[in-house]
C-alpha cells in the first residue's frame, strides 16, 4: 500500500488507523530517506496511543521509551533510532533483543541498519521523497482500512 503524505495531517491521520492495528509486541520499522518524516510519524502514533509526553528523536541515546494505552490497559512503547549504529553489538548491549520481543510496541528508525536484529513478523514502513519531492509512504505487514 502506498500513501501520498502532503501535509503534517496526512502522516497524523494514517499514524491514527495504524495505533487501532497494533498489538502488544508488534514491532514497526522505519526506513527511507533522511528527514522525510520517520520521527513525525512516531509522534503521531505515540500520540494515537495516549503518550501525553512529547516525543522526541532518540538518536544519541538510542532508544526512549513511553507509556501508552492499548485496548485499554496500559503499553510500552519503545522508540528506536538506529542511524549511528554500525556494529550490532551495541544495541545487543542495551538490551534491544528483549525490547523487540517484548510485550511493548517497538519503534525502529532506520532499522534497514540493523537487519539481522529484526523479527520476521515487522510492520515495515518505507518513507521518502518521490522525484516530485513529495512524500510516500508504503506500508508492509499491517492492513488498515
Ligand atoms: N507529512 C508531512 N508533511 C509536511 N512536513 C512533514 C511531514 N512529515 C514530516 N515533516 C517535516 O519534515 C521534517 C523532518 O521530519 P522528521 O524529523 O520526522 O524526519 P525523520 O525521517 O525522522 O528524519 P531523520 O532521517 O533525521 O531521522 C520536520 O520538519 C517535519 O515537520
Ligand atoms: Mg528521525
Amino acid at each position: 500500500m502506498q500513501i501520498k503524505l502532503i501535509a503534517l495531517e496526512d502522516t497524523q491521520q494514517i499514524a491514527v488507523k495504524i495505533a487501532k492495528a497494533l498489538q502488544p509486541g508488534t514491532v514497526i520499522c522505519l526506513v527511507g530517506d533522511l528527514g522525510a518524516g520517520k520521527t513525525t510519524f512516531t509522534q503521531y502514533l505515540c500520540e494515537a496511543l495516549g503518550v501525553t509526553e512529547y516525543v522526541t528523536s532518540p538518536t544519541f541515546n538510542l532508544m526512549n521509551t513511553y507509556t501508552g494505552q492499548l485496548n485499554n490497559a496500559p503499553i510500552d512503547i519503545y522508540h528506536f533510532d538506529v542511524y549511528r549504529i554500525f556494529d550490532e553489538d551495541e544495541l545487543i548491549e542495551i538490551g534491544f533483543d528483549e525490547f523487540l520481543f517484548g510485550k511493548g510496541i517497538s519503534i525502529v528508525e532506520w532499522a534497514n541498519q540493523v537487519p539481522s536484529l529484526l523479527p520476521d513478523k515487522r510492520i515495515w514502513i518505507d518513507l521518502y521523497f518521490n522525484d516530485k519531492g513529495e512524500r510516500i509512504m508504503t506500508l508492509q505487514g499491517v492492513s488498515i482500512e
